[in-house]
């Protein structure tokens, strides 16, 4: 499968890999089809930007990839802003996905839609246009204490 460099770059060297001690939300979302898994977490300030962005990825390389990217993306943005990365927008700067791979651009869009929607919850707010993604696992994670490795070259 051909991957461009810049999937292989964030693969092999990904960016903000791990977790935000008291986070400001965090959320969790997996497909059911291939198993994987990505839960990122957001600090985010009374101003709605976001300082920082993390994710945790059980999963293949191009969701590791993708949400390498999309965390480095939303960085400093406001949570609409936030809300225009979607997978097409990770996908570009990414200089492209296979088409078998497009779906795991989605598990990073809607990781981020998950944290988000967490955010509002715990804030008691609505967040225009957005959605509880179908894929969020985060309840159900918290039940089952489902494990996400540190590094992902573990995998
Ligand atoms: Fe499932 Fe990539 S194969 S996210």
């Amino acid at each position: 499968m051909d991957y461009s460099e810049k999937v292989m770059d964030h693969f092999t060297n990904p960016r903000n890999v791990g977790e935000i001690p008291n986070c400001s939300a965090c959320g969790t979302v997996g497909n059911a089809v291939c198993g994987d898994i990505m839960r990122i977490y957001l600090d985010i300030d009374d101003d709605g930007v976001i300082r920082d962005a993390k994710f945790k990825t059980f999963g293949c390389g191009a969701a590791i990839a993708t949400s390498s990217m999309a965390t480095t993306l939303i960085k400093g943005k406001t949570i609409q802003q936030a809300l225009e990365v979607t997978n097409k927008a990770v996908m570009e700067a990414l200089d492209g996905l296979p088409p078998v791979k497009v779906h795991c651009s989605l598990l990073a869009e809607e990781g981020i839609h998950a944290a988000l929607w967490d955010y509002a919850e715990k804030k008691g707010i609505k967040i225009e246009g957005l959605e509880k993604p179908v894929s969020d696992i985060s309840e159900k994670e918290h039940a089952h204490n489902v494990e996400i490795v540190d590094d992902p070259e573990d995998l």
